[in-house]
């Protein structure tokens, strides 16, 4: 009996010390994947973690391009709670950094050699002042169209390559009686439309645009041009499109209900959920007049400076994220691309190997670019600016002439 009292005393012990440890190493993490595919993605790195014994505090917060998540996030840290780890955008990250915020994650990326296998590209956003302070996950893109492969067959098949057999393919799945364009009116699903027809007025006119916020150009002809296709978009979506979730549109080009849609390729996953195959059920290719050129945004974990014993489960978390296969099973999940130069794609299905491809193509040709709609052109403050002239335009509210004049306000105001 006195032995089997101390059996139970001792494993309780035992217990208690390991759930002491257990509960030590959890990190809470805010992040915007709350669509059917990115939960699943979410789920890899999840149980990744699992298997090294740290525990998953999850706080989703839903909304596409995650300005919902940042506006939780700035309560959470004003609050003086911050979570241990934060998805987050390009020009975000060094906002936050800015203030001093993140913790330092250089202790793992010297011992793993990051320097040498995550591009440049997204080492701009992940470092500041020479210090790494957040671990990219992935590389996404914003230049995708995602067809329906019945639908396009239907219309004579045949991928458009420019503007003009955009728009005749638009009218013909218009005579199919199907919604030519699966969108969702919310701002960043707008502006997500308006990188791809920026991008496919010319490279230079991109880069000058969002990069480099030339008031000439966001103000000129070109410029204009750009809404009018936004305006000749327009014609092609439902009536219901207003503040559809972007899964939602996804779901309508996945059930057949509508021609394509134009996404990044998170987009994917929720093809790849609903057990969809490309070149089967669907076709990935680059917005018409963009082949060759990127928009890229990259989801990264920044660490926030957090209490000395949670710095720990920060680091094995940051070392998981880049590990080279899961780096392979999270992506092809997720629909993006490794952020690490080095994973073989071989996993990946047709269009998560063109876009390894397209982004090494692209980075060698100098016609990468960050993402204005998801973060990587511009700091938020601009990007907003831009994003509220975007979608008064495209929902009638301003006219093309106007709304140059109001990008260049708008854009100046914001700097
Ligand atoms: C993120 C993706 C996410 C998408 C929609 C983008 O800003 O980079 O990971 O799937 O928003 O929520």
């Amino acid at each position: 009996m006195r032995n089997l009292i101390n059996t139970v005393a001792a494993s309780a012990m035992l217990l208690g010390v390991a759930s002491a440890a257990h509960a030590a190493e959890n990190v809470e993490v805010l992040h915007w994947w709350t669509s059917g595919g990115e939960a699943t993605a979410l789920e890899v790195l999840k149980k990744d973690l699992e298997s090294k014994g740290i525990s998953w505090s999850d706080m989703p917060v839903s909304g596409g391009g995650g300005t919902e998540a940042m506006t939780v996030l700035r309560a959470r840290v004003t609050g003086g709670n911050a979570p241990t780890a934060v998805q987050m955008l390009g020009f975000d990250i060094f906002d936050w950094a800015k203030q001093g915020s993140l913790g330092n994650l250089d202790e793992v990326a010297a011992k793993e050699k990051w320097d040498d296998v995550i591009p440049t590209a997204l080492q701009q956003f992940s470092k500041y002042d020479g210090h790494w302070i957040a671990a990219p996950v992935n590389v996404h893109s914003t230049n995708w169209i995602w067809i329906n492969k019945a639908a396009l067959d239907k219309a004579g098949g045949k991928e458009p390559q420019n503007w003009d057999e955009l728009i005749a393919l638009l009218d013909k799945f218009k005579e199919q009686g199907i919604t030519p364009v699966a969108h969702g009116g919310q701002p960043w699903q707008d502006a997500t439309i308006f990188d791809a027809v920026v991008l496919s007025l010319g490279n230079d006119f991109y880069k000058s645009a969002f990069i480099d916020l030339d008031p000439a150009t966001l103000g000129g002809e070109k410029m204009k041009e750009a809404f009018d296709r936004m305006t000749k978009l327009r014609t092609y979506v439902d009536d219901n499109f207003s503040g559809r979730d972007w899964n939602l549109a996804s779901a309508m080009v996945i059930e057949n209900k509508a021609g394509l849609q134009f996404m990044g390729d998170w987009a994917k996953g929720e093809f790849v959920k609903a057990k969809k195959e490309p070149g089967k059920d669907f076709v990935c290719m680059r917005f018409p007049g963009t082949q060759g050129s990127v928009t890229f945004n990259s989801d990264q974990f920044a660490m926030f400076k957090v209490s000395d014993d949670k710095t720990k489960a920060q680091l094995v978390m940051a070392s998981a994220i880049e590990n080279p296969e899961f780096q392979s099973a999270f992506n092809v999940v997720k629909g993006s691309a490794p952020a690490r130069t080095d994973v073989p794609d071989t996993a990946f299905d047709a269009c998560g190997k063109k876009a390894i491809k397209d982004l090494a193509e692209a980075n060698k040709a100098g016609t990468l670019y960050g993402s204005m709609a998801h973060g990587h052109a511009n700091p938020a403050a601009v990007k907003n600016a831009i994003y509220d002239v975007v979608t008064r335009q495209f929902n009638g509210e301003l006219s093309s002439e106007d709304a140059v004049k109001e990008l260049v306000a708008a854009v100046d105001a914001a700097k």
